[in-house]
């Protein structure tokens, strides 16, 4: 069974995804760290993440690993262990601007479709159930207003010792959910199928019980 979770970043996709995977013991993936971890290799290499020219090259004998260690998802590219680094606020945008390229993305869905089928698993990202998993047992699109989710993300951050201005982040959600939006190539989209859910005012209880009462049938 596959469950897809899209919706933009801090509408709280991840969180969800983790309880609710630990619930139906599911594995659990998230495409987003995917993006991330090219984005982080790509600037490693010096590369520019909004030119195909110079991320094509890097495609061709990039190896890419998903694996789980202590209950947390890890992603190497060509054995560096990119984990730790792609949290970085920095990386955000960059794996946004860099998903755009189709190549990418073609690699990336390759894999993800690969890791679905072996497994019962829930999967997080920004296109699962319109293009990588359109046959998804179920569909959700998480939302929430971006001012709360500039709030969260500000929490997120500054847990992780990057205090940035709330604004900024609010201002960089935006610009990101526009561009994972606008995309030619396989955009966020809301899936005629999927349940919409508004996390805004929504607790995580609340929000994990409103899936649950769908999928843990
Ligand atoms: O979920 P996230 O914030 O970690 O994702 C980072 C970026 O990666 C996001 O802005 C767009 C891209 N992404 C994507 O294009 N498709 C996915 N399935 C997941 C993420």
């Amino acid at each position: 069974m596959n469950i897809a979770i899209d919706g933009p970043g801090g509408s709280g996709k991840s969180t969800i995804a983790k309880i609710l995977a630990k619930k139906l013991h599911f594995a659990y993936l998230d495409t987003g760290a995917m993006y991330r971890a090219i984005a982080y290799y790509a600037l490693e290499k010096g590369a520019d993440v909004a030119d195909e020219k110079t991320i094509l090259p890097l495609l061709s004998d990039m190896e890419m690993k998903v694996w789980e260690e202590g209950g947390v998802q890890q992603v190497s590219v060509n054995g560096i262990n990119t984990t730790p680094y792609i949290r970085e606020n920095r990386i955000s945008m960059a794996a946004s601007t860099v998903s755009k390229i189709p190549a990418v993305r073609i690699k990336l869905v390759e894999l993800q479709r690969e890791i679905a089928s072996k497994t019962d698993c829930i999967l997080d990202g920004r296109d699962i159930g319109s293009y990588v998993l359109p046959n998804a047992d179920f569909k959700f699109y998480m939302t929430a207003d971006s001012k709360v989710r500039a709030e969260r993300r500000h929490k997120e951050l500054l847990e992780k010792g990057q205090d940035i201005p709330v604004e900024a982040l609010l201002e960089e959600i935006e610009k990101r959910d526009l561009q994972d939006k606008t995309r030619s190539f396989a955009p966020l989209v809301v899936c005629e199928d999927a349940v919409v859910i508004d996390t805004t005012d929504l607790t995580i209880e609340e929000v994990t019980d409103r899936i649950c009462r769908i999928v843990c049938k």
